[in-house]
């Protein structure tokens, strides 16, 4: 008898944390899925079986209750997508300081947070997947309107890789993942890429990614991205 895999999806209510719940269920995984707000869990999420957990990622008491409902729960997967598109079509005078503010908390200071906490949850054969973005990679030569978003993508990358250093566990795979350009709320209805494709393309890329150890960029369908 194999034991089933698990994992913990981070901002699960829509969009491709759902899809990543969808996908993972359909493989067979245990999985624990995080929303804000658990007396409104939408319908398709409720459909998929997965234990839900509330976390707010703006808000550190909510992170340390998660992190004590989950001890001593081991995670095959964390995969940590929750994120924003914050203040679009600015320039770096246009934006408030709130607004800016809020997207480098939820896009790049906050994941980190979460994993410092949950990393424990992880065994070394496990995969602890950060939702990043190419616009992240530094190489990306596209500026505006979403400059801003970028360049939060960018920190999320660059903080990923001093918690790995600080980690010290070069057995645990760590991944900055890119899921292409997706049809969600945030993607919009030109993305050239429905939900189901990028998510069953992540998981699979996960899956192959189990046990290899070390810090990787890739997209969702296995490509290496330049940082
Ligand atoms: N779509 C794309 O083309 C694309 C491309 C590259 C990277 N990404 C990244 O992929 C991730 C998911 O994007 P998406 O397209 O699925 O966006 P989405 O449809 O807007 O969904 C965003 C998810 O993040 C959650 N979230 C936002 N702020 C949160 C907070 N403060 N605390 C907890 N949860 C929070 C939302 O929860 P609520 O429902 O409660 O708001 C929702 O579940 C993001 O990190 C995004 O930057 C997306």
């Amino acid at each position: 008898m194999t034991t089933a895999k698990t994992a913990l999806v981070i901002g699960a209510s829509r969009g491709l944390g759902l899809g990543l719940v969808e996908r993972l269920t359909e493989d067979g995984w245990e999985v624990t899925a995080t929303v804000r707000d658990p007396a409104k869990v939408p319908v398709a999420l409720k459909a998929t079986g997965a234990r839900v957990e509330a976390l707010e990622m703006t808000n550190l008491e909510s992170m340390d209750a998660l992190k004590i409902t989950l001890q001593q729960q081991t995670f095959d997967l964390l995969f940590i997508n929750a994120g924003i598109s914050g203040p679009l079509g600015y320039d770096t005078d246009g934006a408030s300081a709130a607004d800016i503010g809020e997207l480098f908390i939820v896009n790049a200071v906050a994941p980190i947070r979460l994993a410092q906490r949950l990393a424990e949850n992880v065994p070394d054969s496990g995969v602890i997947a950060f939702m990043s973005s190419v616009l992240g990679s530094v190489t990306m030569p596209e500026g505006s309107p979403m400059a801003l978003y970028k360049a939060s993508k960018a920190a999320l990358n660059s903080m990923t890789n001093t918690f790995v250093v600080e980690l010290a566990r070069p057995q645990l795979t760590v991944l900055s993942m890119h899921p292409g350009w997706v049809k969600t709320d945030m993607g919009g209805d030109g993305a050239s890429l429905d939900v189901a494709t990028s998510t069953r393309g992540m998981v699979d890329v996960v899956t192959a990614q189990l046990g290899k150890g070390g810090h990787r960029f890739l997209d969702y369908k296995g490509e290496t991205i330049s940082w």
